[in-house]
């Protein structure tokens, strides 16, 4: 996507051909910053301290993370050091495990003097192909989008609510629940977005909206409890999230709150759709109320919050008293129930293994 008139991705190769460069999220939307990882604890802390995130992010950064550990060390011992160091830099977001396990069996299978040149060239894949797989998602939802606009006769534009950020910054490009939203505005479909702010993090005040600003689509942020509000009275046609792991059952695991307006969405008979990449899937569990691990962050994103003040600095603020408890789950799960559908690279399915499998015959006999 474009920013101020210039082509990027959310990761990309330097002009070294060894070290890394992200965009700093942290520091967005005030500041646009890009950040050069040199070394696997470079790579580490990115996605630990969230300057990148995302479940496709996360594991495209986790496969050049593994590049860059590479030049330490190429033995077997060294590919499992930095596969466990990867993967425990956070917990929730399955695509995390599924690139350090491609990274992790394509190397063992070659000789140690030529993994590390395989390495980068299966990084590269690996980003390159959640870019096609992110704007197939967008061909699919569409026509979700376009059907809307047609049930609505025409005559207003289609009202999209989303949570947290499933835009392009999330993934390497294009986005998720954002793809459908990207290309049913070049589509020429009339489209505007409900922006969850999306606490503690606000990743929808900071990244969606921003996102949004610069590709010129419609929008406006609301606060997390507003959404079942404009659902009752008919101001939302689709709710669109993304997803940081679906079981094989259907289940959706996502930025804390989905829950809530995939309540609020049945409630209204607001359709409720959740978009995703097959990395994103986790076929070894079929529950995710019971089989997902949660993450827990710092109760100090719950205690403050992050923004620029009126002369300029980026600081934190607090919003409690200084002894307050709090308690910080990152994410939640929406029962299959729940979802309207959900929107792959391969197409739209009911959200349970039946419908999966009819993407994915690949996996029925696994
Ligand atoms: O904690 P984050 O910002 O990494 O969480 C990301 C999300 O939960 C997003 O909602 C997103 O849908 C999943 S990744 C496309």
């Amino acid at each position: 996507m474009k920013v101020e008139g210039r082509e990027y991705r959310s990761i990309w190769l330097a002009a070294d051909g060894r070290r890394v460069e992200i965009i700093d999220q942290t520091r967005l939307p005030h500041e646009f910053r890009t950040v050069c990882l040199a070394t696997l604890a470079d790579g580490a802390r990115a996605i630990r301290d969230m300057l990148v995130r995302g479940a496709p992010l996360i594991g495209a950064t986790a496969a050049y993370g593994f590049c860059l550990g590479l030049h330490e060390g190429t033995a077997d011992r060294d590919i499992d050091r930095i596969g466990s160091t990867l993967t425990a830099c956070r917990p929730t977001a399955v695509n995390l495990r599924w690139a350090v396990e491609q990274m992790r069996s394509l190397l063992l299978a070659l000789p140690a003097q030529d993994r590390l040149a395989a390495a980068y060239l299966e990084a590269a894949r690996i980003c390159d192909e959640d870019v096609r797989d992110n704007e197939a998602i967008g061909t699919h939802g569409l026509e979700i989008i376009r059907k809307t606009w047609e049930q609505k006769g025409k005559k207003s534009p289609v009202q999209v609510l989303t949570h947290c950020n499933a835009g392009w910054l999330a993934t390497v490009d294009w986005g998720t629940a954002l793809a459908p939203v990207y290309k049913a505005h070049e589509a020429g479909i009339p489209i505007h977005v409900w922006v969850d702010e999306t606490r503690p993090r606000n990743q929808g005040a900071g990244l969606t909206a921003w996102e949004l600003a610069a590709q010129g689509i419609d929008h406006h942020l609301i606060v997390d409890n507003a959404g079942g509000h404009l659902m009752q009275h008919g101001r939302v046609d689709l709710c669109i999230v993304g997803t940081d792991r679906t079981t094989a059952g259907g289940d959706v695991c996502n930025k804390i709150g989905t829950y809530l307006k995939a309540l609020a969405a049945r409630d209204n008979k607001v359709p409720f759709y959740v978009a995703l990449p097959g990395s994103t899937i986790d076929w070894g569990i079929e529950n995710g109320r019971l089989e997902i691990p949660i993450e827990e962050r710092a109760p100090e994103e719950v205690l403050r919050v992050h923004g620029k003040t009126a002369d300029g600095a980026i600081t934190w603020v607090s919003i409690a008293p200084a002894a307050t408890p709090a308690v910080n789950p990152a994410f939640d799960v929406t029962p299959a129930r729940l979802v309207t559908g959900l929107i792959t690279e391969r197409g739209v399915c009911t959200a349970n293994r039946a419908g999966l499998l009819t993407l994915y015959p690949e996996r029925r006999d696994r």
